[in-house]
């Protein structure tokens, strides 16, 4: 099989696939990334890939290109898993990246073949590329196009590729082959117990932003409920614990904190809330708006927070911001709630310093302005405030005691609702968190 598009998704499922046994041709137009995983390097930070990917190049099972040509005559099964990102001036998809591929890749190919779309796409899209690929076909030969949607998530990619929780598989009416073919792609998954689930296309492209919207909901439906204890005087992790024992509606993202970012939940519910509207349905989706907005009040109410803390004037004043991944286990800075904060403290006239344990380069190229600091300690040092905004392990490990020796003041604000609030009060501390009256 070959994999186009060697980015998180991309990369990983190539290497997985070739892992559960299959031989595999990764494809990308950047060749920077392609020389970088041909040499056994994976251009970001996954925990276990370059482990798989390095075990699956030296077995001969696995190798990437740029060249179509050689993708073409290498397989008849290939997997789309190029990205989508949100159009620049509007809400909906960047669909650019995925027609190039079925406009480069069809015309060349010979036989029947069939393409898996993997990435997250507005509904209605993968007929939209079968009549593409109907025009563009050689004679004789043909392709069809089906979708598979992914749902890993970032720091768990390896497991949640090699042992989904769930296969879903959208195949075209009538005359289908895709449906027999994923069977024997993800033949060990199934047998291994994983629910694979046929649909229709459509059904399939709505299955994958439904569950990011959903998830994105609970996330923000848990911030709501913060805002208020934050007036009441309530506690919303114990509130969380409490309605999570109800397993209708579960404990897991319900996370109260500084809310979601990354690369897939923020514009995942505007690329949908924009489908809807060209679908004339805008008013279904409107709850999302809120979400959205509930979301980034998490990131306001954090400089509010931290101005408050700083007797009402940021200007000059020493700041250090623990985290500038979007989630821990990832270097992935792409709508990070941390960035976000700490760039706004520094727009506001506060002395910034970053630390994160894999992000700071990434950090560097998107906000270059911040400080930016080799050591947790060195970033510590001098602060009169500290925000703890991405829950790593290295920083719930923090021991208010010597983290109190390096400060100027023992102020902090927990982001993220993971400190111990007795230990850092018995330390001195003036502990703040989201959603809490400490
Ligand atoms: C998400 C989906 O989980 C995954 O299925 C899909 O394929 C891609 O999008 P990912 O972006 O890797 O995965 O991150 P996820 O673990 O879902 O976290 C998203 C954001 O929500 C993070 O910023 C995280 O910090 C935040 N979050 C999560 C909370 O604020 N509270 C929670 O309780 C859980």
């Amino acid at each position: 099989m070959t994999v186009i598009g060697t980015g998180y998704l991309g990369a990983t499922h190539a290497a997985c696939m070739a892992e559960l046994g299959h031989e595999v041709l990764g494809v990308d137009v950047d060749s920077v990334k392609i020389d970088a995983l041909k040499d056994g390097r994976v251009p970001f930070y996954e925990p276990g890939l370059p482990d798989v990917l390095t075990r699956n190049l030296e077995a001969g099972r696995l190798d990437f290109t740029t060249d179509y040509e050689r993708v073409a005559e290498f397989a008849n099964v290939h997997f789309l898993g190029v990205g989508t990102p949100q159009e620049r001036g509007s809400y909906a998809a960047d669909l650019t990246y995925v027609y190039a591929v079925i406009r480069d890749l069809v015309p060349l190919l010979e036989g029947d073949h069939i393409i898996f779309g993997k990435s997250t796409v507005p509904v209605g899209t993968a007929d939209e590329l079968q009549k593409l690929a109907d025009e563009l076909v050689r004679p004789g030969a043909s392709v069809e196009i089906a979708w598979n949607p992914e749902f890993l998530r970032e720091g768990y990619a390896v497991q949640d590729t090699i042992t989904p929780d769930r296969i879903v598989l959208g195949v075209r009416r009538g005359e289908s082959r895709a449906e027999e073919t994923a069977r024997e792609v993800y033949a060990k998954s199934i047998a291994g117990g994983t629910p694979f689930l046929v649909m229709d296309t459509v059904t399939s492209e709505l299955v994958k932003v439904s569950a990011n919207a959903f998830l994105a909901t609970k996330i923000s439906f848990i911030n709501a409920v913060a805002e208020i204890c934050e007036i009441v005087g309530g506690d919303v992790t114990r509130l969380a614990d409490a309605i999570g024992y109800d397993d209708r509606i579960g404990r897991k993202f319900l996370g109260a904190g500084l809310g979601f970012g990354g690369g897939c939940l923020p514009k995942d519910i505007r690329a949908f809330m924009a489908r809807a509207g060209e679908l004339g349905a805008d008013q279904a989706l409107t709850f999302l708006r809120e979400v959205d907005a509930i979301n980034m009040r998490r990131r306001d109410r954090v400089v509010q927070l931290s101005r408050e803390l700083c007797d009402g004037n940021l200007l000059g004043r020493r700041i250090t911001v623990l985290g500038a991944a979007f989630k821990p286990n990832s270097d992935d800075v792409r709508d990070s709630p941390a960035l976000s904060v700490a760039g706004s403290l520094s727009l506001a006239g506060a002395d910034v310093s970053v630390y994160d344990p894999k992000a700071m380069d990434n950090a560097r190229r998107v906000f270059p302005t911040l400080g930016y600091t080799d050591s947790v300690e060195e970033a510590l040092e001098g602060a009169e405030l500290v925000v703890l905004a991405t829950e790593w392990q290295q920083f719930r490990d923090l021991d208010p005691e010597m983290v109190g020796e390096l400060v100027q003041r023992r102020t902090i604000i927990d982001g993220r609702n993971v400190l111990d609030v007795d230990k850092w009060q018995a330390a001195g501390w003036n502990l703040q968190a989201l959603g809490r009256t400490l």
